[in-house]
């Protein structure tokens, strides 16, 4: 029963921004675009490539490199007492197409950074710590996303993400096991899935607009909201465009206004707080003189309550069991995960880490999904949010201030060490 030395400034103090923008810099330059952006796919030879440089990293830390079956990267350092669960941290580095240098980035090397200032202060953490990296977290290549926080945490099995295709319809099976045996020549090691944790802290960008507006630096996150993915698709009949009278018409796309516009009613609320959006729309057979006979579009609904998030599925299920403009229309849930409400016990520790070093963290709920939704099933889990630039992510664009991430990263090591010591 050590106590540890734990002098939350003097960890804050040893965060060194030069070395914090020398990372992000480094990790950018792997699979970036020529507008400044960055496109590192999950598993494609860019994203192995930046495992790789992670895995170099370990061992200017000190610490030990390992690999899971879905292809999570593990950079574990000691605690003086080895039969405790470890503190974790980190993101993902895989990114969207058209991505930026910070979603999912930023907190895998804020992890990075917040290990070397606890190690230069001086720390000895009693638990062990981690850092990892999720693998495709975004799900840009091989959908759904949170392939790699999902398997871990046994909400997805391995087999059926294995079988999951890109659009060149190679499986991600395939593709794990090209990038597997690139660890494995780089003599990274094996760990299993599902290991305990004593707790989970995920540190990653906004990507919205309240902590800018609020100029905080950064901010405890409270939750995660609950997000519903459905497909509708509406069903008429095709016939010829000029001569097919009204009481003969089944037009799909007639139909399919109808009902999405029914559908974005019921997900109305008072408070600006349900987030609905159709964002893919195809019409079939797309023809100028044909009517159509299908439509197909997609539906991501949010909502940071169990209860209202079910009452508008409820009501979703309701609408699309009626005939529109004389089609049938079908409802198929995709995926749905519900609200995460972060453990207090977690998101004081945060506060009063901000206390201790005078750092303003209000506290705000997550709109966008994160690894950390998989994570709070498996062990107490939190995340903090460093602003982006008019909350703008999924770009090129996409734009931090150095002196938010290094006040991001001050939070992360001094809860670290509050956690671990
Ligand atoms: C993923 O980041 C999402 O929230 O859609
Ligand atoms: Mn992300
Ligand atoms: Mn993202
Ligand atoms: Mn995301």
């Amino acid at each position: 029963n050590d106590h540890a030395v734990c002098d939350l400034a003097a960890i804050a103090a040893a965060v060194n921004p030069l070395r914090l923008a020398n990372d992000l810099a480094a990790l950018a330059k792997i699979g970036a675009r020529e507008d400044g952006g960055v496109a590192r796919l999950a598993l494609d030879n860019h994203d192995t490539s930046a495992r790789l440089w992670l895995v170099e990293q370990a061992k200017e830390l000190g610490a030990e490199a390992s690999v899971d079956a879905i292809g999570n990267v593990f950079l574990d350092l000691p605690g003086s007492n080895p039969e405790l669960a470890p503190v974790v941290t980190g993101s993902h580095i895989d990114s969207q197409p058209a991505g930026g240098k910070y979603d999912g980035s930023l907190g895998v090397l804020a992890g990075l950074e917040a290990f070397r200032a606890l190690k230069e202060a001086g720390f000895t953490p009693r638990h062990p710590l981690s850092l990892v990296s999720w693998t495709n977290e975004e799900g840009a290549r091989f959908s759904p996303g949170t392939s790699g926080s999902a398997v871990f945490c046994n909400v997805r099995s391995l087999e059926e993400t294995r079988l999951i295709k890109d659009s060149e319809g190679m499986t991600m099976g395939h593709a794990l096991d090209t990038c597997l045996a690139e660890m494995d020549a780089a003599n990274v090691p094996r760990r299993p899935l599902a290991t305990p944790m004593h707790s989970f802290i995920e540190l990653h960008i906004e990507q919205g607009p309240i902590l800018e507006r609020e100029g905080a630096s950064v901010g405890v996150v409270e939750g995660i909201q609950g997000v519903s993915w459905f497909d509708v698709t509406v069903t008429g009949s095709a016939n010829h465009a000029g001569t097919t009278p009204r009481a003969l018409r089944r037009d799909a796309l007639e139909g399919a206004c109808a009902v999405a516009t029914a559908l974005r009613e019921a997900a109305r609320d008072g408070e600006d707080r349900v987030r609905f959006t159709i964002g893919k729309f195809v019409v079939s057979p797309g023809s100028v003189n044909t009517i159509p006979d299908r439509v197909t579009f997609s539906i991501d609904l949010r909502h940071p309550e169990a209860a209202t998030l079910k009452g508008i599925e409820t009501a979703f299920n309701e609408i699309t069991q009626q005939i529109w403009a004389g089609c049938q229309v079908t409802l198929t849930s995709l995926s749905r995960i519900d609200p995460v409400d972060f453990p207090n016990t977690l998101t004081e520790q945060m506060d009063a880490a901000a206390c201790e070093l005078g750092i303003t963290a209000p506290r705000l709920v997550s709109g966008a999904f994160h690894d950390a939704i998989h994570l709070a099933n498996h062990c107490p889990t939190a995340m903090l949010f460093v602003p982006c630039r008019n909350g703008l992510s999924h770009h090129p664009d996409e734009h931090i201030e150095l002196g938010d991430a290094v006040v991001g990263t001050q939070l992360l090591a001094a809860s670290l060490a509050r956690l671990s010591r």
